[in-house]
C-alpha cells in the first residue's frame, strides 16, 4: 500500500500515530503540573529503559502538555562532552526571547537578564538581544562559576516570570545517564530545592537502566527525590492496539493472524512493532493485510533492522569493543558477569575495563549492577551471532 499513508513511524523519537500503554507515566506528568499549579510541590519524573522503547516520545510529549498549559519548555539531549550548562542555555534563550514584549512584567524582564548572562557564561561571543532596554533590572548571579548556584538561579528567575504569567517551567533532560557527576549532583540539588520552595519547575529525565543507580550514586537522597517509572515492552492488549489502531485510522484492517504474527515476532517492543508495522503495510496490495504480508513484513523488517538499528551500533564498535561484545553475547540479551569475559577472549581482566569504559559511553552497553554489563537494545546479541564475517 502507498507510503505516503503508512502510518508506522520506526525511528528516534518519532511520535507514534498511537501512543498507547503509557497512561500511568502520562498522568503521573499530568498530576506533578497540576499540583504545581496549584502551589503545591511535586516529584521530578525519572524514566528508565532499553533503546527504541518510547523514553524520548514520552519525553516529547511532556514538553506538549506542559506547552498546552502556556508553560516554558525545555528538551535538551545530553551527550558526552556537551555541557549541561549550554544545552539548557541555547534551548531556554530562543524560548524566552519569544515572550520579550515592551511592557513585559519586572520578572521577565529580570529572566531575560539572567538568560543573557547565563549564556555569556559559555559563549563570550555571544550578541544576543532581547530588544528591550535591560540597563535598569537587577542582575541575578547567575554567573558564579559553579553549574549548581548558576542553574538554580536562573531557574529561579524563570519560574518566577513564568508565575507571573499564571504558568510554570518544564525541564526535561534526555539520555540523562550521559550527565556527568557534577551535573546529575547540580541537578537533584535544584529539583530538591525546588520541590521544598514549591517553585513551579517540573522536571523529567530519561535514560538507561542503569540511570537510577547513575543518580543514586551521585546524590544519595535521588534514591527518593525522584518517581522512578520503568519504561519496557508494551502489555499485549497495548501492542495490539498500537499495532491496529494507526492502520484503522487509515481504514485499513489487519487479518488476525496478520496482527497475532507480527504481535508475536515484535514481543511487545515498540521499535520492532513500528519496524514491522511499516514493512507489512508496505508488503500488502490492499486492506486487510493478510498474514502473507506480515511474513514479508517482518522478514523485511528484521533486514531492515540489520542493516540499519543493529548495524549502526555495531559499527561504532572498533575491533577490540566488538571481541568484547562477541564474547557477551553468547549470554544472550539477559547480560554478562563481567568477570566471565576475559577467559572467554584469553586475555586478562585488566585489559578489558577499556572496551568496557568505551562502550558504555558509545551507549551500547551499560552496567545494571556493579560487575555486570548488558546490551542496551534487545536483540543486539541474536544480531551479534547472526555475523559471521571477521568484523
Ligand atoms: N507507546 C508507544 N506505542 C507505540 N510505539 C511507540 C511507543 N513509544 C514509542 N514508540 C515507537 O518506538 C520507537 C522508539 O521510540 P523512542 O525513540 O522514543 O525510544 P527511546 O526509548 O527514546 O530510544 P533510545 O534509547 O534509543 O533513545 C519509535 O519508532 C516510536 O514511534
Ligand atoms: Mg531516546
Amino acid at each position: 500500500m502507498d507510503d505516503a499513508t503508512n502510518p508506522y513511524s520506526p525511528g528516534a523519537g518519532r511520535l507514534p500515530a498511537a501512543l498507547v500503554g503509557r497512561d500511568a507515566q502520562i498522568a503521573a506528568w499530568d498530576v506533578a503540573l497540576r499540583r504545581l499549579e496549584g502551589g503545591r510541590d511535586a516529584q521530578p519524573l525519572a524514566l528508565y529503559g532499553l533503546r527504541g522503547v518510547g523514553k524520548t516520545v514520552l519525553l516529547t510529549q511532556f514538553g506538549d502538555m506542559a506547552r498546552a498549559k502556556g508553560w516554558l519548555v525545555g528538551q535538551v539531549e545530553a551527550r558526552a562532552g556537551a555541557p549541561i550548562r549550554q544545552l539548557i542555555g541555547d534551548e531556554f534563550g530562543p524560548e524566552l526571547s519569544r515572550l520579550a514584549r515592551p511592557g513585559a512584567g519586572a520578572r521577565l524582564l529580570q529572566a531575560l537578564k539572567s538568560i543573557l548572562a547565563f549564556r555569556a557564561t559559555y559563549d563570550s561571543t555571544g550578541t544576543w538581544s532581547v530588544g528591550l532596554d535591560l540597563k535598569d533590572v537587577p542582575a541575578s548571579p547567575v554567573a558564579t562559576g559553579s553549574l549548581e548556584t548558576d542553574l538554580r538561579v536562573l531557574l529561579q528567575d524563570l519560574t518566577a516570570a513564568m508565575a507571573e504569567r499564571g504558568a510554570g517551567v518544564a525541564l526535561l533532560i534526555d539520555e540523562a545517564q550521559d550527565l556527568t557527576a557534577e551535573e546529575l549532583v547540580a541537578l537533584s540539588a535544584i529539583a530538591h530545592r525546588a520541590t521544598q520552595h514549591r517553585d513551579r519547575l517540573a522536571v523529567a529525565v530519561a535514560g538507561l537502566p542503569s540511570l537510577p543507580r547513575v543518580l543514586t550514586e551521585a546524590k544519595s537522597y535521588a534514591e527518593r527525590l525522584f518517581n522512578y517509572q520503568t519504561i519496557g515492552a508494551l502489555a499485549p492488549q497495548d501492542a495490539k492496539q498500537a499495532l491496529l489502531a494507526p492502520a484503522e485510522a487509515e481504514d485499513v484492517a489487519w487479518a488476525a493472524e496478520a496482527a497475532r504474527h507480527v504481535l508475536k515476532m515484535a514481543g511487545g517492543y515498540p521499535y520492532f512493532l513500528q519496524q514491522f508495522g511499516q514493512e507489512a503495510w508496505r508488503a500488502a496490495a490492499d486492506s486487510p493485510i493478510t498474514l502473507a504480508d506480515a511474513r514479508v513484513g517482518v522478514a523485511s523488517g528484521w533486514h531492515a533492522l540489520d542493516t540499519g538499528f543493529f548495524r549502526v551500533r555495531w559499527e561504532r564498535a572498533t575491533r577490540s569493543e566488538k571481541a568484547f561484545l562477541r564474547a557477551m553475547s553468547a549470554d544472550g540479551d539477559a547480560g554478562s558477569a563481567t568477570a566471565d569475559l576475559p577467559p572467554r577472549l584469553g586475555v586478562k581482566p585488566k585489559s578489558l575495563s577499556v572496551a568496557r569504559g568505551a562502550l558504555i559511553a558509545k551507549g551500547l552497553i551499560y552496567s545494571p549492577d556493579h560487575g555486570r554489563v548488558a546490551f542496551t537494545v534487545p536483540g543486539m546479541a541474536a544480531f551479534i551471532e547472526r555475523q559471521t564475517d571477521q568484523e
